[in-house]
């Protein structure tokens, strides 16, 4: 945590909700001259430049899983931020919480109780998704299937079941087919283990989103994640294809930072998105109020990077 501190003392400034008179840019010397009144004109013409976008919708349901079995990298912000960026960009949109944690279902605002029917009902059980998805006081267009502590017994549980990794592809198809309208994007936000609910991911979703936090060890273990991506596309899931990579807790002012996103841009050229994710305290705020930074702070630079980010998975499409 020691550059989330460097941000807290540091001088980017977090928001850009219109500065007030005798605000620190009024106040200092040469108004649009200092580092600061420059980044804020930055974040100000890269919020306009967001906001005047037309996103267009994809024709079928681009259905992505967003993992890494390294913990902590910022899988769970990642899938709730891009969610709500599309869709407050005017897509319908899917969380499906994965992960015994119920971040997600935290962070979306949704409740996931251990009494409360959620997506372990649907992969042990035989509920349907349409009994158990709430819609997420974020947006009119964003729903999730909630994650409860019950998950965690999930691993060993499904080791019985017969189609034990197709189960939660099986529950979304039959979902997607029965809806009156559209899901535009649907994403999975996995636990930090490359087990059976990992798998289930896999086999339900045509995309990978990996995230990749800007720090030392980054790419340990990401030969491990190819590889069962790879297994996974061999032998269950033939369309499967990482499509994404995400640069996360990125730190400018870090020459670590700078040197693990070029290592990862030389590996992953087309699959690394152009956007990164700073190291913001708004989006690692955000979820103690039960929202994404999207909602809590939308001016915020955290916030922005996401719907830029959203707007690059959009423009690209899926992959053929
Ligand atoms: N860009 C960011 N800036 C600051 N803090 C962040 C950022 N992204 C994530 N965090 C914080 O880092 C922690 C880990 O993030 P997150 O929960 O998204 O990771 P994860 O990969 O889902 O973790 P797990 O493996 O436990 O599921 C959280 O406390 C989150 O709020
Ligand atoms: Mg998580």
């Amino acid at each position: 945590m020691d550059s989330d501190d460097a941000a807290l003392s540091g001088p980017a400034p977090e928001s850009v909700a219109a500065p007030a008179p005798n605000t620190v840019a009024e106040n200092t010397v040469s108004d649009d001259d200092t580092p600061l009144a420059r980044e804020l004109a930055e974040i100000t013409r890269r919020r306009a430049a967001v906001e005047g976008q037309q996103l267009p919708l994809p024709e079928r349901t681009r259905v992505i899983t967003v993992a890494n079995q390294k913990g902590g990298v910022g899988k769970t912000t990642t899938t709730v931020n891009l969610a709500a960026a599309l869709a407050r960009r005017g897509a319908n949109v899917l969380v499906i919480d994965l992960d015994p944690q119920g971040n997600a279902s935290t962070a979306l605002g949704v409740e996931h109780r251990a009494e409360t029917t959620s997506v372990y009902d649907v992969i042990v059980g035989d509920a349907e998704i349409a009994e158990v998805v709430q819609r997420s006081p974020d947006s009119d267009t964003l729903w999730c299937v909630p994650a409860t502590i019950h998950l965690a017994g999930a691993e060993i549980e499904l080791v019985s079941l017969v189609a034990r990794e197709q189960r939660l592809r099986t529950a979304l198809d039959a979902y997607l087919a029965q809806l009156d309208h559209d899901i535009h994007y649907v994403f999975i936000d996995c636990p930090p283990s490359l087990g059976l609910l990992t798998i289930n991911a896999f086999v339900a979703a045509r995309e990978v989103l990996i995230p990749i936090q800007c720090e030392y060890y980054a790419l340990e273990g990401l030969s491990q994640l190819l590889g069962n991506i790879g297994l996974i596309e061999k032998h269950l899931n033939p369309d499967l294809r990482v499509s994404t990579i995400l640069l996360t807790m990125y730190d400018s002012r870090t020459n670590l930072a700078n040197q693990v996103a070029d290592e990862v841009r030389e590996h992953f050229p087309a699959e690394t998105l152009a956007t990164l994710i700073p190291r913001s305290v708004r989006i690692s705020e955000a979820p103690s109020y039960q929202q994404t930074v999207i909602a809590y702070d939308g001016s915020s630079a955290g916030s922005i990077s996401y719907l830029e980010a959203a707007g690059e998975i959009a423009r690209r499409g899926a992959p053929a």
